[in-house]
């Protein structure tokens, strides 16, 4: 199966908020979406939101791995040790359960090698709709929120970098490894 292109920091489709699913788009999805998640299992990656793939459309792949990503991740207890398997949510959205935010890494696959500090909601309720269209919710905490976020960001228009406030913990991951 092709792997999809990802379109890289810079590219305008990258900032551009996107439209909401209907009904008509599912034929279209049902395949990017499965292309989607083998782009993501090929990059070891987590998420992958489709206005990446050049889709203005308001739907993501996603998976929390069992175990963490990376040791430089900031994981909490809440971190669920028997992971999220591959989800598709269509038009998710994002409430945010209490004030605490946590700072932690991301990275991205539009941002590739760079890796940065971002602050996200520790907890938050997510409304979405499934591929066949029943609309469901669920708590994400953690790791599992902070994914969530990003993704969401993505179907807005932003990048994570654009959330960074001390540019000193952004930088190059070979080098913040080093
Ligand atoms: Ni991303």
């Amino acid at each position: 199966m092709a792997i999809l292109t990802i379109l890289k920091m810079g590219h305008p489709s990258l900032y551009q908020p996107s439209r909401k699913v209907e009904g008509e788009d599912r034929s279209f999805l049902t395949p990017l979406l499965k292309k989607m998640q083998k782009t993501i299992e090929e990059a070891g990656a987590c998420g992958l939101a489709a206005p990446q793939v050049d889709v203005p459309l308001r739907t993501l792949v996603y998976r929390v791995p069992k175990t963490p990503p990376h040791p430089r991740y900031e994981l909490t207890p809440e971190y669920d040790p028997e992971g999220v398997p591959f989800t598709v949510l269509l038009n998710p959205e994002i409430t945010p359960l209490g004030e605490r935010m946590t700072l932690g890494w991301e990275s991205c696959l539009s941002v590739p090698g760079l890796r940065g500090k971002v602050a996200r909601y520790h907890s938050i309720s997510v409304k979405a709709r499934t591929l066949s269209g029943e609309e469901y919710f669920f708590e994400a905490h953690g790791f599992h929120a902070r994914l969530l976020q990003h993704e969401v960001d993505h179907l807005d228009g932003v990048l994570y970098p654009l959330h960074i406030k001390d540019l000193k913990s952004f930088g190059f991951i070979e080098a913040l490894e080093a």
